[in-house]
């Protein structure tokens, strides 16, 4: 007990002199001291991203692609594509008619600690499996504090470039694939008032089946941006990542493509 105080102790007036001293250190002192690393969470856009049903595909257009007569190289394309599709995020107007569009969601609701609940093992690649608050029992007790994003990993990015699979396309055209459930959606928005998103690494918030979509008219009521198709197919820790939530800034966006990175340390710490 006593070495933990005088630790405390110290490290109070460690950080008092540093702050008297003004040498506290920067973020790029902290971001490239080697102790983290930057983690991709973006599928890339090509022909094999997967969009919503109704949603146009994306469109790449080579347009000029060419050595000129000096001998220099010149190379612009065209791209299109449907707002929900790939690596997106959903913006609250999505299903709320004066919720925030794209442009207007704030830039300290995108850049925040990043939790990641890995519920894979559970899921074990059932597309029937719909996530349940017993699910979360683990975390009921957690005292967050902090705006954060909270990531759900079903275990599905391994099926993204399989389209039929992912989706679990079925017979008559419908979807089968893991989602959250109404409750948990509800218990996150009326427990947990410092998430600012919810992300998925599948297609939807929302199970493949479901045709309301409860998940999505939950989280933008309360004014939660959805993050979908996230790709969790690479190690990622569960708590200490800043996430940098950064969709193309369309103004008037139900959603948007999205860059997702995540800042980690290289060693899991215990606490964010
Ligand atoms: C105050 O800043 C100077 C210059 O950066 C540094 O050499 C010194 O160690 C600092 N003192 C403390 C107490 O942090
Ligand atoms: C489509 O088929 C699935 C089973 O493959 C079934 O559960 C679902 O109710 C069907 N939906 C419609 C709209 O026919
Ligand atoms: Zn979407």
């Amino acid at each position: 007990m006593a070495s933990y105080n005088i630790i405390a102790l110290l490290t109070c007036a460690i950080n008092y002199l540093n702050s008297v001293n003004g040498s506290n250190p920067t973020l790029n002192d902290v971001l490239f001291s080697g102790v983290y690393e930057f983690i991709d969470l973006t599928f890339p856009f090509d022909k094999n991203t997967i969009y919503w049903p109704n949603m146009d595909q994306f469109a790449f257009t080579k347009m000029n692609e060419a050595f000129r007569s000096d001998g220099s190289w010149y190379a612009a394309n065209n791209f299109a594509a449907g707002e929900h599709g790939g690596t997106h995020i959903d913006a609250p107007y999505h299903f709320k008619v004066d919720g925030l569009r794209v442009g207007n969601i704030p830039l300290d609701k995108l850049i925040v600690p990043l939790i990641i609940v890995d519920i894979s093992s559970k899921v074990n690649d059932d597309p029937s499996f719909v996530l349940q608050k017993y699910h979360l029992d683990y975390m009921l007790n957690d005292n967050w504090g902090k705006p954060c994003v909270i990531v759900f990993k079903f275990g599905w990015s391994k099926f993204f470039y399989d389209r039929n699979k992912y989706l679990g396309v079925q017979p008559n055209g419908t979807f089968h694939f893991p989602g959250l459930s109404a409750e948990v959606a509800e218990w996150i928005t009326s427990s947990h008032k410092n998430v600012v998103g919810i992300g998925v690494d599948t297609g939807s918030v929302d199970p493949g089946s479901s045709t309301d979509f409860p998940v999505h008219k939950i989280a933008s009521a309360a004014g939660l941006y959805n993050i979908e198709n996230v790709k969790l197919d690479v190690p990622v820790p569960d708590r200490g990542c800043t996430a940098l939530i950064l969709p193309m800034k369309i103004a008037l966006g139900t959603g948007a493509p999205l860059r997702l990175v995540a800042i980690c340390p290289k060693q899991t710490p215990t606490h964010f």
